[in-house]
């Protein structure tokens, strides 16, 4: 089946309430699969809502305050609640540190966290418009977009229910999760990146420049798996970009990939940073505009 058929197929089946079940997360989305339905070759991913879909357990992970606003927020609905109850508790011995203060912030930061999550998930889904208005959608796995969406979420038996965005993705192996590195054509990867530069478009991450983490492999063709790097801030991708944050990334991911057995990691990061780099971003950030 052609992929535009494919997509067809799937939104046919999309139009009324879907019944999900959990999958995996990442920071900004949690995704799931169709119930009963093994094999499908589909994933559902919505924007993530800790706390509501799956639990709140590492506020830290899950809510990591940048601006001030964020910056009070977390300290009125985590920190302190937090520290209150300790001091109460050092006293009152009965009240064990997740009293009803830290549930009380918990829950405030939770819907605040989704707020966040859910304008993250709806900027991601204009950037990949954006993506396709260049033509250049291949470079993602194949999806569909449901800009509003009915489904029934089972998180190991816990059901929720869910309204709103939702993007469709193919099933593939991510490379964080096994892919062979030295198999894959790194060329692809440079030349992907290459094309969004042109049109104003980048990956944001280390591993994600350098093609080891949000990449996934499908009929041996490389694609972006994690849309939720994408973005347009071409601040954000110079930040990132640095000789130096690419040196740690480098290292990292060759850890990572030797220790796996992979061998060799060193000497394909190495050419891929050849095409991937400051000098490189500079000269094509949107030059094909
Ligand atoms: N297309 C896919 N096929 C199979 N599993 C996927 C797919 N996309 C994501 N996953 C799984 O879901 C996890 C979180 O998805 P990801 O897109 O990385 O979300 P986030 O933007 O939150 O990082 C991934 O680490 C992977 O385990
Ligand atoms: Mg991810």
């Amino acid at each position: 089946m052609s992929v535009a058929a494919e997509n067809e197929f799937a939104a046919a089946k999309i139009q009324e309430e879907l019944a999900l079940n959990y999958l995996a997360t990442g920071e900004y989305q949690h995704v799931f699969q169709r119930a009963g339905e093994s094999g499908d070759p589909w994933v559902f991913k919505i924007p993530a809502a800790f706390g509501f879909v799956l639990p709140f357990e590492q506020p830290q992970r899950f809510f990591w305050p940048e601006t001030l606003c964020e910056k009070l927020i977390y300290h009125a609905t985590l920190s302190l609640p937090q520290y209150l109850e300790r001091r109460i508790s050092k006293r009152l011995t009965a009240i064990d540190g997740h009293g009803p203060m830290r549930r009380l912030g918990v829950r405030l930061a939770a819907r605040y966290c989704r707020l966040v999550r859910l304008r993250c998930f709806r900027e991601m889904l204009g950037v990949i418009d954006r993506v396709a208005s260049h033509g250049l959608s291949e470079i993602l796995l194949p999806y569909r977009i449901i800009r509003r969406c009915r489904a029934r979420l089972d998180v190991d038996g816990r059901q929720t229910r869910y309204e709103g965005p939702m993007l469709v993705q193919r099933r593939a192996l991510l490379f964080e999760e096994g892919v062979d590195f030295v198999s894959v054509n790194w060329q692809d990867i440079v030349d992907a990146q290459h094309m969004l530069w042109k049109c104003g478009i980048g990956v944001s991450g280390g591993g994600e420049m350098l093609g080891t983490r949000s990449w996934a492999l499908l009929d041996d063709r490389i694609s972006l798996a994690d849309t939720s790097a994408l973005t347009t801030n071409k601040s954000q991708i110079r930040a990132n970009i640095q000789p130096e944050l690419l040196d740690k990334a480098q290292n990292e991911a060759v850890r990572h990939l030797d220790a796996n057995g992979l061998g060799r990691a060193n000497y394909y990061l190495t050419r891929i940073r050849q095409e991937i780099n400051l000098k490189r971003f500079n000269e094509l950030w949107g030059s094909g505009l």
